[in-house]
């Protein structure tokens, strides 16, 4: 069968094209038979036209268009006229095409789900059939923004100089911290591959290798629970540069942000982002990825309670942490006591073992802690965190990492409770100094909070031989509405102070060798001061098209349980395949 070539799109035609002969190719959206009349919508990637079969034609065609069902794929040909009923709600809406011919290349079967932006069914069957959830508008809409935005993305790095050069895939273990996924090797028997978790050794190999500039949009592995914003593979705008410190670094990133959305959303960023220290964000907002779209900013009351007679708190500051909270502006009468529950059950995830509330009335303070406090040393700390009548304060004392994650959260999850996050405000924010290492509790162990490639500040690279653990890191992250949308930093170019930060790991030369003994051994041959950073791309994506998850911008994302629900990987293996391998199955 001849494919009927087509002159137009289905979302294409308008009044101009009024008497026009066209054809169109695409899937029937809906057919519905009208005694005398036959109406049918086709579909492309473009939009919807209607088409109509009328008894003008040939009887044969008109009970061969009477066998259209949903999802069919046809061509139709014939005369566009003026609808005499228009839909203002399509954009071909004020026409229609009087059917003259008829070719359905394929049949469906009656799809198991509804091809509709807003069908409400379940994400693992959607994603199942994902080449139907695919026919979807919106999903269409964002596959092509996301083309549109990797476009400009390779044209404004090689504009910039940039020089796109494609990584391994099969590599030995990336130091991003994260599990790896592994891959056997025949021909090795007992040895494996592991998939990148970022390009990082090679891109610093690039620039060992004189590349200067380098850019590449690639796919990363981590074996990480997901999120809605984490997929066990996701895709960086992945950059490195040579001669440069964190303000060329950032410099860049701001003209290709600036020109994103200029050409993307018309919209003119103020450059350059504010930038905030990590210190300050934890302080300010209780994460390192703040969003400040709104207020809510944490105080810290542990100076006003130190010596209150409830000992949840003053044991809390005792033992090193601290006294916490946020003023809820007009939060008194949103937030019932079974909402406070709630809130209060949320945060023991972040480690949290209680909540106090306190809510501001005209008449006083009423608490969770009434009995600890006189009324007056409750209004004493309201109106130090600057609380009027109808407001709510929520404090948390525990360790500083307990106090910082729970009302971080809180601060956030209220802000979507009360509608207050506006999809169309975009606060960009770097955050800089981050501290060089971070103490791992769970392995009782110091590990790098980037990765051990990343420098110390310069005014901090005495202390990386005498009190390590003190230094701030020359690192950066790119942070939009309280997501993380990259990072990176100014990496170590000498020898010697890769030696101390190394030390400073506890790292064994067995381990060092082992783990990066050939990145160690190429920067012995000259390497160029350098620094770079990396995007999730699926994440500007994401925040770009207003969406809530980045499974929406990933044409074929994995599921929950990492599962590609289309082809049902990861799959059993037959036993030649393992034994191939040398690898036998416990
Ligand atoms: P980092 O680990 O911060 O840095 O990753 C960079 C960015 O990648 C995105 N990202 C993810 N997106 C979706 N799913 C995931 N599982 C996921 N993990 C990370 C985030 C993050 O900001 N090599 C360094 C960069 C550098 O130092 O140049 C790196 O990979 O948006």
């Amino acid at each position: 069968m001849a494919v009927w070539k087509r002159t137009h799109m289905c979302g294409e035609l308008r009044s101009e094209d009024i008497g026009k002969k066209v054809t169109l190719n695409g899937w029937v959206a809906k057919s519905r038979n009208l005694g005398g009349l036959i109406f049918c919508d086709v579909r492309d990637k473009t939009g919807i036209t209607q088409a109509v079969f009328n008894d003008q034609i040939p009887q044969e065609l008109f009970d061969r268009a009477d066998t259209l069902r949903s999802e069919y794929v046809v061509g139709i040909t014939g005369t566009v006229r003026e609808r005499e009923s228009k839909n203002p709600e399509l954009p071909t809406g004020d026409i229609e095409i009087i059917a003259e011919d008829l070719v359905i290349y394929s049949q469906a079967e009656t799809p198991p789900i509804y091809i509709k932006d807003d069908d409400n069914v379940d994400d693992n069957l959607r994603l199942k059939y994902r080449y139907l959830d695919l026919r979807k508008k919106k999903m269409q809409d964002n596959l092509r923004f996301r083309a549109q935005l990797t476009n400009i993305a390779r044209s404004y790095f090689a504009e910039e100089g940039f020089t796109e050069v494609e990584t391994p895939m099969l590599i030995k273990s990336t130091p991003e911290g994260a599990r790896d996924y592994l891959v056997p090797s025949r021909v090795n028997p007992g040895r494996f591959y592991a998939l990148p978790q970022s390009p990082q050794t090679f891109k610093q190999l690039l620039m060992v290798g004189g590349t200067d500039r380098y850019f590449q949009i690639v796919k990363c592995f981590r074996d990480e629970d997901l999120r809605a914003d984490r997929q066990p593979e996701f895709t960086q705008i992945d950059l490195e540069m040579s001669f440069v410190d964190v303000d060329d670094v950032i410099a860049v990133q701001e003209g290709f942000m600036s020109r994103v959305f200029r050409e993307l959303k018309g919209i003119e960023l103020a450059t350059p982002f504010p930038r905030m220290t990590w210190q300050q964000a934890m302080d300010r907002y209780g994460s390192d990825k703040p969003d400040t779209r709104f207020g809510f900013e944490l105080q810290d009351i542990s100076e006003k309670v130190k010596d209150c007679e409830f000992k949840v708190f003053t044991d809390a500051i005792s033992a090193g942490g601290s006294v916490r909270g946020i003023c809820i502006d007009g939060g008194a009468s949103v937030y019932t006591r079974k909402k406070i529950d709630k809130l209060t059950e949320a945060v023991k995830s972040y480690g949290a073992r209680g909540m106090v509330w306190m809510k501001v009335t005209e008449e006083g303070v009423s608490s969770s802690v009434n009995k600890f406090f006189s009324p007056e040393q409750l209004q004493d700390i309201a109106s130090s965190m600057g609380a009027k009548a109808g407001d709510l304060i929520l404090i948390i004392s525990d360790s500083n990492k307990v106090v910082w994650d729970s009302l971080g959260f809180l601060r956030r999850h209220i802000a979507g409770e009360m509608g207050l996050l506006d999809d169309e405000q975009y606060n960009f924010l770097w955050v800089v100094d981050f501290p060089l290492f971070e103490y791992d509790e769970k392995e009782d162990r110091w590990s790098a909070m980037h990765h051990p490639f990343t420098s110390p500040k310069e005014e901090d690279a005495g202390l990386l031989k005498t009190d390590p653990h003190s230094c701030k890191a020359n690192a950066y992250d790119i942070v939009l509405n309280g997501v993380e949308l990259g990072g990176g930093s100014i990496r170590i170019h000498d020898r010697d102070m890769q030696e101390d930060m190394f030390k400073a790991l506890n790292m064994s030369q067995e381990e060092i060798d082992e783990k990066f003994g050939f990145l160690v051994e190429a920067f012995r041959y000259g390497t160029p001061p350098h620094g770079g950073l990396a995007y999730g791309l699926d994440r500007l994506v994401m925040l770009l098209t207003g969406e809530k998850s980045i499974r929406e911008v990933i044409a074929f994302p994995k599921n929950q349980a990492a599962q590609c629900m289309v082809s049902e990987a990861p799959g059993l293996v037959d036993e030649t395949q393992l034994e191939e391998l040398g690898i036998r199955l416990r």
